[in-house]
């Protein structure tokens, strides 16, 4: 009877799609791709990519209710890199590929000799999507589960729940979700998700507490749809190359630039990881200024950034166009990459 009970209680609870695992991907555009990092005691470090190869990364990506392991990339390509104190937990992992957690894999008792420059990455299938809208920053929401794309219903999903999704696709601000869908425009596959909650706070929506995967009595009436914001257009002018330059931001079909008054390494890394330009070079003023001043709008000022922005729209700034800088304080920015 206990037995009987406590089977019931696994299976009728809400589900956390993820939040229990003690591994994640950093540095990377969703969070299926990027860095390894693993928890323990509190704290977050790397893999060591000695004998790392897809089985490993497949059980990574199943950990997180990513899809399918794609590649193996190495951690060195996803920026900011690792700190230097920061520790590095495993090494020389082996998986079988059919493994729980990474945890379960074999591994080196110890990390004997190991570098940052060795930190393990992993490629996961991304497995969410905005289908059936203008761009990738608008439309249908759709999950993956068992290699199959479905919707979500609209059922005690909110505006945090559309936040959570619209920065996880690296797009902007979430200005609206809604109940959608006539006929034409309503998914056709499972409806795989109800009763998703989110706070606003998540990385991902696989960290939303939801209903079970396809039990739900909902209608593809009931499908989501959220439209967040699209990217910042960006681009860097006045140098001989695509990764340096002035910072020049697109708004209502024209180019202005960024006033510096706040801006930091932190706002560089972003613009050059939005750009795909690598790591920010943090020039001097004398390297900066020599792109010249720009003319014309001057779009935005006072920009935050944290630095785990995937595009300088999530960084916080004041009203287009309100500032108090002339063009001497134009933001220019050099990345590593040409
Ligand atoms: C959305 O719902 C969650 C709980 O389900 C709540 O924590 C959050 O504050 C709500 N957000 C909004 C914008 O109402
Ligand atoms: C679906 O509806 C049936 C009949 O009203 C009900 O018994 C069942 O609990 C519902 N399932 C879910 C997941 O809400």
């Amino acid at each position: 009877m206990d037995l009987l009970f406590l089977i019931f209680a696994i299976c009728t609870g809400p589900v956390l799609l993820g939040s229990s695992s003690r591994v994640r991907l950093v540095g990377g555009p969703h969070h299926c791709e990027g860095r390894v990092e693993v928890e323990q005691e509190g704290q977050w470090g790397t893999v060591c990519d000695d004998g790392w190869d897809i089985k490993d990364v497949a059980v990574v990506c199943q950990e997180l209710g990513c899809g399918v392991a794609n590649g193996t990339p190495s951690g060195v390509s996803y920026k900011p890199l690792a700190e230097k104190e920061q520790k590095i937990f495993m090494q020389e992992v082996k998986c079988n590929g059919m493994e729980a957690t990474l945890f379960h894999c074999e591994r080196a008792e110890d990390v004997f000799d190991c570098s940052h420059n060795e930190d393990a990455g992993a490629l996961c299938e991304k497995n969410v999507r905005l289908a059936g809208g203008p761009g990738r920053c608008k439309g249908r929401v759709e999950v993956k589960h068992q290699g199959q794309w479905g919707t979500v219903c609209n059922a005690g999903w909110n505006l945090s729940a559309a936040k959570v999704v619209c920065q996880e696709l690296g797009c902007g601000r979430a200005i609206q979700t809604r109940r959608c869908c006539n006929k034409a425009t309503q998914g056709q596959g499972t409806i795989w998700l109800t009763q998703v909650s989110c706070s606003g706070k998540e990385v991902s929506l696989w960290d939303c507490p939801s209903g079970h995967w396809g039990k739900n009595n909902c209608t593809h009436e009931e499908d989501t749809w959220v439209e967040c914001e699209d990217p910042f257009d960006l681009r860097l002018v006045g140098g001989d190359i695509r990764c340096s330059g002035r910072l020049e931001v697109l708004h209502e079909g024209i180019w202005g630039s960024v006033c510096d008054d706040g801006w930091g390494k932190k706002e560089d890394q972003v613009v050059c990881k939005q750009l795909g330009c690598g790591e920010s070079l943090s020039p001097s003023v004398k390297a900066r200024r020599s792109f010249g001043p720009g003319v014309g709008r001057i779009w935005l000022d006072d920009v935050h950034c944290s630095g785990k922005e995937q595009s300088l729209e999530q960084c916080q700034h004041r009203f287009w166009g309100y500032h108090n800088c002339n063009h001497k304080e134009d933001v220019a920015v050099i990345c590593s990459e040409q």
